[in-house]
């Protein structure tokens, strides 16, 4: 027999207009493909192959089916055949087995399904049939499930009690290494025996998408933490690689051209209810690559449903730029205060979803939108870093025409020109790696609070100026003479007032030495050392007693005094500069005009210092 995997991969990479038109003449229409239909003997073009959905349909005889189910039709083949021919076509290595029976050529993962499937069935019995199962059966009928859906999706309760479900499944057959390697027996640190680790918990077996069960989910009757457990990663259960409903939805998600994304468990399950089959749930976090490309084979509209509080915004942002990457269209729908598509489909019902759906946004216009609403489009400043926050869902966005549409909007949004932005684009960003390797990059962030991306390029200093990290320009220099002044103001606290005055506590960025200060302002100029110390981190401890070794050149304590202000001085007008330019290409005509007059007012006031260290302080 041919694995289930397997023929998922012939369906998945099959050439279908190829196949079928080799028995039908078929002309492009859009994005699909028609012709006569060879089943009813039509003349005209009611035949359509759609590439998309892999799957053909006659609008007059309503034939219609996948790839396979065209062969065994026409030609009359049994559907093993069919599903060889097609993968000989496609250019696919069939894995085939003799029979389930054959250990030789098992799957090695075979015996992780199996007992997976055991344990499953196992609770399931113990929800309907068993006395330990009536709070899960109350808790269940409470939540308004009924025993069909429940059925469907193969709900099931495990007991608290330790010892029923080992003894159970091994009486079958499967003994407790097995359990323990797909995770249902733990055996605590320090215990002989062990333990169930679902107890006492309603329980989801999660299927993959060929409907093998792989792990499981189980939720606590009442109150408690976690709320939630599911199954450790296994040789069968990787949570990241995995959707939860998959198995269910792709049938769905071809025919409904969509997919719906979910938070959990019960949302998944109340919309399956409701008959909206075309849902997964990546359980409770955002998209990873692998499950947005899981999505995108079977469709390239995506509504997102997660929570509109800051975790869900996170993830609905990270989902997003996961599926724009993948080329998808990407919707969030928001629900009202309070509701998750559980609670809302259950009030509202499907129709109500499909209303709310129609109300969606786009994924990078609700991001425009939120910062929009947090006024950061309209100060300077916040309108940088806001653009730091849209450039890489930019970045990511892989469909040209999309990546346009979304060039438009975030212009005209942040009211900067195109031009700006594609240049900005076009800058490789900092942190994310050149080799093209996607998994190093900084993971996107949600939209409030914004902070800053570092990233290199002329026009991005201000991220770097703000993190502290010293340029080339003047850097090293205005270190030293920080230095320096905390040293003499050490030794000789009788500058203290004159200097604090004229530079703040905040215009020492070495963090070290800015404690030193801050400690000198609180406890006094003329504290003892331990008394200082007593404020200080370890590293500023450190520092202050180089500084209190070093005790040269103190005779000429007024001019390193003047000196070291100057070139602290220096620098920040230095660094001021750099930031207007950095702000320059995004300012208003007016804030054009104000920044360009402060820059000629430092340019003036550098070039009168550049006399020499001592003039402005003699
Ligand atoms: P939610 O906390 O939103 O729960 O977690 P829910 O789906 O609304 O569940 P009910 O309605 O209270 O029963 C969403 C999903 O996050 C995962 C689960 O997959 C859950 O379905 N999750 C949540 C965990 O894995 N662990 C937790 O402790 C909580
Ligand atoms: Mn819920």
């Amino acid at each position: 027999m041919i694995a289930d995997e397997s023929v998922e991969r012939v369906r998945e990479s099959a050439d279908i207009v190829g196949v079928i038109g080799e028995y039908v003449e078929l002309k492009r229409q859009g994005a699909d493909y028609r012709g006569p239909c060879p089943f009813h003997q039509g003349t005209h073009r009611n035949f359509s192959v759609s590439p998309k959905k892999q799957m053909y349909y006659c609008f007059v005889c309503h034939a219609g089916g996948d790839v396979f189910n065209f062969l065994t039709k026409r030609l009359g083949v049994d559907w093993p055949t069919a599903v060889r021919m097609v993968a000989q076509k496609s250019g696919i290595e069939l894995v085939e087995t003799q029979s389930r029976h054959n250990a030789d050529e098992r799957d090695d993962r075979e015996p992780f399904w199996e007992v997976n499937g055991a344990a499953a069935e196992y609770f399931q019995t113990t929800l309907w049939a068993d006395d330990l199962g009536a709070d899960a059966r109350a808790y269940v009928e409470q939540r308004g499930i009924s025993r069909e859906l429940a059925d469907k999706v193969g709900l099931g309760f495990a007991p608290r009690e330790i010892g029923l479900m080992r003894a159970y499944l091994n009486t079958l057959g499967f003994d407790d290494e097995r359990l323990a390697q797909v995770g249902l027996l733990v055996t605590p640190d320090g215990a002989s025996e062990p333990r169930p680790r679902f107890r006492g918990r309603l329980i989801f077996p999660i299927y993959d998408v060929s409907s093998r069960v792989v792990g499981f989910g189980g939720r606590l009757l009442g109150p408690g933490e976690p709320k939630y457990l599911n199954s450790p990663e296994s040789p069968v259960f990787s949570k990241g690689k995995l959707l939860y409903g998959l198995n269910w939805a792709k049938q769905a998600a071809r025919r409904d051209e969509r997919m719906l994304v979910v938070e959990g468990f019960f949302d998944a399950m109340r919309l399956i209810g409701a008959g909206v089959e075309s849902v997964v749930a990546p359980m409770g976090t955002a998209l990873t690559e692998e499950q947005a490309q899981l999505i995108c084979r079977y469709t390239s509209r995506v509504f997102l449903l997660y929570d509109s509080d800051k975790a869900g915004l996170k993830a609905t942002f990270r989902s997003g730029d996961e599926l724009l990457r993948q080329g998808a269209s990407v919707q969030v729908v928001t629900l009202p205060d309070g509701e998750d598509p559980d609670s809302f489909v259950q009030a509202n019902g499907a129709r109500g979803l499909e209303a709310q759906l129609a109300t969606s946004i786009d994924v990078f216009e609700r991001k425009i939108q939120l910062l929009d609403r947090g006024g950061w489009f309209a100060d300077l400043r916040k309108k940088r870093q806001a653009l730091d926050r849209l450039l890489p869902t930019l970045r990511a966005t892989s469909d040209p025409l999309t990546r346009d549409l979304y060039l438009g909007h975030a212009s005209s949004a942040a009211g900067v020109t195109r031009d700006l932005l594609e240049r900005e684009l076009t800058t490789p960003s900092r942190g994310r790696s050149t080799s093209g390797n996607r998994s190093s990059a900084p993971p996107p962030r949600d939209v409030a609070p914004l902070e800053e991306r570092g990233r290199p390029g002329p026009a991005l200093d201000v991220a770097r100026v703000r993190r502290g990290e010293r340029r080339r320009v003047g850097g090293e220099r205005t270190l030293a003479a920080e230095r320096e002044l905390a040293r003499v103001l050490l030794h000789r606290p009788a500058y203290f007032e004159q200097v604090i005055e004229r530079v703040g506590v905040e215009s020492f960025r070495d963090a070290e030495l800015r404690q030193i200060i801050a400690a000198m302002v609180a406890k006094g100029p003329d504290a003892g050392f331990d008394v200082l110390a007593s404020t200080l981190t370890g590293d500023a401890v450190v520092v202050m007693q180089d500084l209190l070794e070093e005790t040269g050149g103190l005779e000429h304590a007024d001019e390193a005094v003047a000196g070291s202000l100057a070139a602290i001085h220096k620098g920040t007008l230095a660094r001021r500069m750099e930031e207007i330019d950095t702000l320059m290409p995004l300012a208003a005509s007016g804030e054009k005009d104000e920044l360009t007059h402060e820059k000629m007012q430092l340019v003036e006031e550098l070039r009168s210092l550049g006399g020499g260290p001592w003039k402005q302080f003699r």
